[in-house]
């Protein structure tokens, strides 16, 4: 595709190669891009960032403003949340323009100004993707009601008879009843897994197919990286009146792999396919589907095994899983907590029932127990506001198998604000300074936010901010910093060979990483009181170097005992004797 070729100011970034359009060049041995198996992600919503012209709304350019923050922090990879035109009814995952920015977010412009500031710092950016619904107020959606001839009528679900149609439970039970409803222009029932404003498409329709990939074309000619595909799942799930299913689901991942990487051939797609872990291997489609999946099994397990200070749940997890290779094509995206609901669907039932009682807050209408499956609470909640744990759980998620996401907000311990409705709670701006108006994050009145700063936090609890963290040692914002260099120093972590290292306290976790000779030990204790452990580590003594943490550790005889703090948490690399 010519880039440049559109003269609107499109532009292609310069990449390595590029341009293989035939499916063995797009999927010949090592064209897997590597970059992303060592990024460290950060994903973040614009419109909640940093308002730059104070009208309330966080913008790109107030992104921008902040990418020396992000440097400090030491990611290297951007995740944006929607910023696309929306009414915004499910937080920009209601999408009626894809081809543009918001205009209360910024403009294009802009947006190539951002693609542009990361270029030079040698960040990447991977945008979101909504494939599986738009909103109703999409001009496809408003045509297809309008005129049941036009071509655009197919790009829907729709049924005359709703009482003879498919039903099946919608996605957000506690606030929509099924996934049909009326509507009046049409005359017609339309199908939506999700809420009523966002009507599934049709995604077996070869011309709202061709749609998709050609818009993933329109963003990787403005520069981006690559793309987290929303709800993957649901799309390929039954839909419609005859709960219709693709023929092939693996061709269309396929498909959109090709022609993703067609246009730049390190470009990556990151899937949120929630679904079974058994069926989780097909997604990868044997290395020509998706290149990762957030690893929600893993989400719901370490949040919990770290809460409950245990590490059977990541036991359990490795068994539920497919094994990590670093040669193979399954990779995970890992994260402790996202802009949803913490899902713990994932979870054994007893778990489920546990983790909702233990780690419930609010009451009286501000209840954090959330679609009958998970609590919309921050990390900070979830941990009692204790930066020690939350410090110890971005160690953990950095040295994970997998590719770590970091959650705006949770690295300075943000808390969530129970007294907005639904997800909200978890959605506040970013606390940038407390001492400022609306905590630095906007100068407009606070009446005029996107979404009101939470000034409080819980009656009585510390509400973070930046500026009390960032350069000061020993906080919460340096440690997770120190975390992620540690891992982008450790290339061990995505390319080396993992095993499990047992450990005799329930309450301490141990993993390594083997490759060329050399081994990366990581030891991680849930436990709030300290914990002493022995575990084996065939390194010279004298060739031992701390990676990460502060524990006091002795190595001898083929063995580490160290002596973790409560919360203690170390990283220990060398040469295998
Ligand atoms: C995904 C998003 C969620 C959104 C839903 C519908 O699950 O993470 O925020 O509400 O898709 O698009």
């Amino acid at each position: 595709m010519d880039a440049d070729a559109s003269g609107d100011g499109t532009r292609e970034r310069e990449r390595s190669g590029g341009g293989a359009s035939t499916a063995a060049g797009v999927f010949a041995d090592g064209g897997r891009p590597e970059w992303y198996r060592d990024a460290v992600v950060y994903s973040l919503d614009v419109k909640t960032f940093r308002d730059s012209d104070g009208d309330g709304w966080g913008d790109v350019r107030g992104v921008i403003d902040r990418l020396d923050y992000l440097d400090d922090l030491g990611v290297d990879c951007l995740w944006l949340r929607p910023f696309y035109p929306s009414p915004l009814r499910d937080n920009g995952y209601d999408v009626a323009d894809y081809r543009d920015v918001d205009d209360r977010l910024g403009s294009l412009d802009d947006f190539d100004a951002l693609v542009d500031e990361l270029d030079e710092r040698g960040m990447r950016l991977i945008t979101d993707l909504v494939l599986n619904h738009t909103s109703i107020d999409h001009e496809w959606f408003q045509r297809a009601r309008e005129d049941p001839e036009s071509e655009y009528h197919d790009y829907y679900l729709w049924t005359s008879h709703v009482e003879e149609a498919y039903h099946t439970e919608n996605i957000f039970p506690e606030f929509e009843d099924g996934v049909w409803s009326y509507d009046e222009t049409a005359g017609k029932h339309y199908f939506h897994q999700f809420y009523w404003h966002q009507p599934d498409l049709n995604v077996a329709n070869p011309a709202v197919q061709e749609e998709l990939f050609s818009i993933a074309e329109f963003w990787l000619d403005r520069g981006v990286d690559g793309f987290r595909i929303d709800a993957a799942h649901p799309m390929i799930l039954p839909k419609g009146h005859d709960a219709h299913r693709l023929e092939d689901p693996q061709g269309l991942f396929r498909e959109l792999k090709r022609r993703v990487r067609a246009v730049n051939d390190e470009a990556v797609l990151l899937a949120e396919a929630d679904d079974e872990p058994d069926r989780l291997d097909f997604y990868f489609a044997d290395g020509e589907g998706f290149d990762a999946l957030f690893n929600f099994v893993g989400n719901s397990h370490v949040t919990y095994g770290i809460g409950v200070e245990d590490v059977w749940p990541l036991y359990r997890m490795f068994e539920v899983l497919p094994e990590p290779d670093p040669d193979g094509h399954a990779w995970w995206a890992n994260f402790l907590r996202n802009h949803d609901e913490w899902n713990l669907l994932k979870l054994p039932h007893e778990a489920l029932e546990h983790a909702r009682e233990e780690f419930r807050q609010g009451g009286d209408g501000r209840d954090s127990w959330i679609f009958g499956r998970g609590h919309r609470l921050r990390l900070a909640d979830l941990y009692d506001g204790d930066h020690d744990r939350i410090a110890m759980a971005h160690s953990l998620l950095l040295s994970l198998p997998g590719t770590p996401i970091v959650n705006s907000g949770d690295e300075i311990g943000m808390h969530a604000d129970l007294d907005l409705p639904e997800r909200q709670a978890v959605r506040t701006p970013m606390r940038w300074d407390g001492s400022e108006p609306n905590a630095g994050f906007s100068e407009a009145d606070p009446g005029d936010l996107v979404i009101p700063v939470d000034g409080t936090g819980w009656p009585g609890v510390y509400q973070a901010d930046v500026a009390s963290q960032r350069g000061v040692e020993g906080s919460l914002f340096e440690r997770v910093a120190d975390a992620v260099r540690a891992r982008r120093d450790s290339p061990a972590v995505s390319r080396g060979e993992f095993s499990i290292v047992h450990t005799d306290p329930t309450e301490v976790w141990a993993h390594r990483f083997d490759r060329e000779g050399r081994a990366l030990l990581c030891v991680h204790n849930f436990s709030g009181e300290p914990r002493e452990v022995v575990v084996g580590f065939d390194v010279d003594p004298a060739d031992a170097e701390r990676v990460l943490g502060d524990a006091d550790y002795r190595v001898a005889d083929g063995g580490v005992t160290a002596s973790l703090d409560g919360c203690g948490y170390l990283w220990l690399r060398g040469e295998r004797r």
